[in-house]
Parts: C-alpha cells; sequence; structure tokens
C-alpha cells in the first residue's frame, strides 16, 4: 500500500503497529525517545513478520516490507510525509495533550492523527487544537498484528470524513474497525471487558467460584464461540426460533440477573491481592513473558485457521 505510516512511541503496542503497518507494504517511520525502545523495534517488526509469514498469514516479502522501516530519534523526521500518524505513548493525560500538541503542529496537514489510547477521549486530549478535526482514537487491542479489532472514538467536533478515512485505511492495512458512535468511558471493547471482569469479581468475591473456574467457563465455554461470533449471533442460534424465541425463553432471566449485578465490584488493593494469589500459584511472575510469547503463537495459529475457514465457507 502506497502510504507513509508515523509509529510514535514503540513499546508494546507501537512495535505491534508497526508489523501491521510494515505487513501491508506502508513505509512506516518509527520515533520513540528512548533509544532502548528504538533499538529493539525493528527486531520485533522483523520476528513478527516472519511469524506471520511461517502461518501464510502475509503473502509478502519480509525484506521488503522491512526496507521500508525506519527509526527516528527525532518526532518531525518520523513525521515527514506521513498521510497517518498512531500515537502509542504513555498513557495519561498530560503526555498525551502535549505529545498530540506537538503532532498537529508537526504533522502535515492531510494526515489523520490516530491516539492508540485505551481510555482516553480524544476530546479531552486535543480538545484546544487548531487541528482537532483530524483527531481521533484507534483504539487496538493488544497485539494489533494478531488481533484485528480496531475501535474508532472520534469527538463530536471530529470531522466525520476523517473517521471514514481511519475505517478505510485500517480496514486496507488488514484490520478490522468499528466505529464507535458517540464518545463514552472504556469505548465499547473494555466496557465489554469491563462487564465480565465485574461479574467474575463478584462472583469470585461472593464466594461462588474459584478463580481457576471461571477460567474454565470461557476457555473450554462462552470463548469458543466467541472466537468466531458475537453475542447476539450466540443467541440467535440458542433457540431453535431464533433471538426472538430466545428472548421469550430467557429474557426475563436476564433481567432478573441485572438486578443483581448493579453493585460495583471491589477492585481494591486486598481483593486484587487475592486475584494475584491465585494466579501466581499458577503462574510465577517470572513466567509471564514466556506465557505472552505463548499466547500470541496461539493467537497465530488461530488467525491461520481463521483465514482458511473463511476462505472454505466465506465466513
Ligand atoms: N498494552 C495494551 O494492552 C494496550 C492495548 C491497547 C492500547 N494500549 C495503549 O497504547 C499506548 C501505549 O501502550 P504500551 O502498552 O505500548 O506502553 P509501553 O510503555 O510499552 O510503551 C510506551 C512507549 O512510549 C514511549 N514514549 C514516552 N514518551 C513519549 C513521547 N513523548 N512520545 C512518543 N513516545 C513516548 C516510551 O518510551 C515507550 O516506548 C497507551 O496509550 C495504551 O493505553 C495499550
Amino acid at each position: 500500500m502506497d502510504e507513509t505510516v508515523a509509529v510514535v512511541g514503540c513499546g508494546l503496542i507501537g512495535r505491534s503497529w508497526g508489523i501491521v503497518f510494515a505487513r501491508a507494504g506502508c513505509r512506516v517511520r518509527l520515533y520513540d525517545p528512548d533509544a532502548g525502545a528504538r533499538e529493539a523495534a525493528p527486531a520485533a517488526i522483523r520476528a513478527g513478520l516472519a511469524e506471520l509469514k511461517s502461518y501464510g498469514l502475509f503473502d509478502g516479502d519480509p525484506g521488503a516490507a522491512l526496507a521500508g522501516v525506519s527509526v527516528h530519534g527525532e518526532l518531525a523526521e518520523a513525521l515527514a510525509g506521513a498521510g497517518w500518524v498512531q500515537e502509542n505513548g504513555p498513557e495519561r493525560l498530560d503526555a498525551k495533550r502535549a505529545l498530540f500538541a506537538e503532532l498537529d503542529a508537526a504533522a502535515a496537514p492531510h494526515a489523520i492523527l490516530a491516539s492508540s489510547s485505551s481510555g482516553l477521549k480524544i476530546s479531552a486530549v486535543a480538545e484546544g487544537l487548531a487541528g482537532r478535526a483530524r483527531c481521533l482514537v484507534a483504539h487496538p487491542i493488544n497485539p494489533p498484528h494478531l488481533i484485528p479489532c480496531v475501535e474508532i472514538s472520534p469527538a463530536e467536533w471530529t470531522d466525520p470524513a476523517a473517521s471514514e478515512r481511519a475505517r478505510g485505511f485500517l480496514a486496507a492495512v488488514g484490520q478490522a474497525p468499528m466505529l464507535v458512535r458517540r464518545e463514552i468511558d472504556g469505548f465499547v471493547v473494555n466496557r465489554l471487558q469491563g462487564a465480565l471482569l465485574n461479574e467474575a469479581l463478584r462472583l469470585v468475591a461472593g464466594g461462588y467460584a474459584d478463580p481457576d473456574d471461571l477460567d474454565v467457563c470461557l476457555r473450554e465455554g462462552l470463548g469458543l464461540r466467541w472466537s468466531f461470533m458475537g453475542p447476539f449471533e450466540t443467541i440467535d442460534l440458542n433457540a431453535p426460533g431464533g433471538i426472538a424465541d430466545y428472548g421469550a425463553r430467557f429474557g426475563a432471566m436476564y433481567e432478573a440477573m441485572a438486578g443483581q449485578q448493579a453493585s460495583v465490584p471491589d477492585w481494591g488493593a486486598e481483593a486484587v491481592a487475592a486475584l494475584e494469589r491465585a494466579r501466581r500459584e499458577r503462574l510465577p511472575a517470572e513466567a509471564l513473558g514466556a506465557r505472552s510469547a505463548w499466547r500470541d503463537r496461539r493467537l497465530v495459529a488461530l488467525a491461520a485457521h481463521k483465514r482458511r475457514q473463511a476462505e472454505e465457507d466465506g465466513g
């Protein structure tokens, strides 16, 4: 794809975005103020492309894709000629505001400025900027080169044409964009994840189930369907007469449960420490890195499986 992309901040998420854009054949200009991050990013992108290639998920030539990747210690240099800027700096409002002011001042006028922020609304980050109409959140799920969904969350003053361009661009580089129509705390993905996490915490705190057994419910249960269809299609197929039949059979049960799910769960230090003890019994802290690599191998295998299935049944 004939596009120049600036990846601003090359930590965990920035490196993975680098793989996405390099895979699509973009010229990728990486910037990070930290020398260690600048040094590590190209090797991570090389390894990511090689892994995708080995699973049949990248049809191009990794060498050619890497030749289009450059690393810069000066922000203005990285922004030169970029039509898309993906910001992946620290998740702090003051840091994002300062960085977006720099981006708006230095990026080309036609460039879209997209933040990877997990929870900071673009209306708070870019409110006062002259170029705020081209600013939006493009929130990925970690790691974006293996999980395609990206939430586009514009402010009410973001130009709708910028959101449309974002949707087209992200689809063209192989992602699966969705639009958050109105700004809301946590956007949509983390609201969905939060609903599940909050209920899991309530169930554990109330002594209804152990953390390990909650994993069974997801890993060997609900998660299997959710890897290829959403909650509404799921219930459409879970009653003989489809979703209307499902609503008639089970709607009252969900309504009754919702009343019991209204309490704010305890995310305090003690509650988290109990979860931490349960997790560390399963996985020692020193094994977290290896387990993350394992997760990525599982994700790449799943992506390959999903691609094969889509080719076979058009689904
Ligand atoms: N980790 C996740 O699961 C995840 C998922 C989705 C979105 N995000 C979002 O992505 C962003 C980056 O998160 P991360 O997990 O990669 O963090 P990280 O700590 O791994 O990386 C942040 C990088 O930003 C760099 N940085 C510091 N100051 C900077 C500046 N002024 N300009 C540019 N870069 C700067 C740091 O050197 C570091 O390399 C955050 O906004 C986060 O909320 C994270």
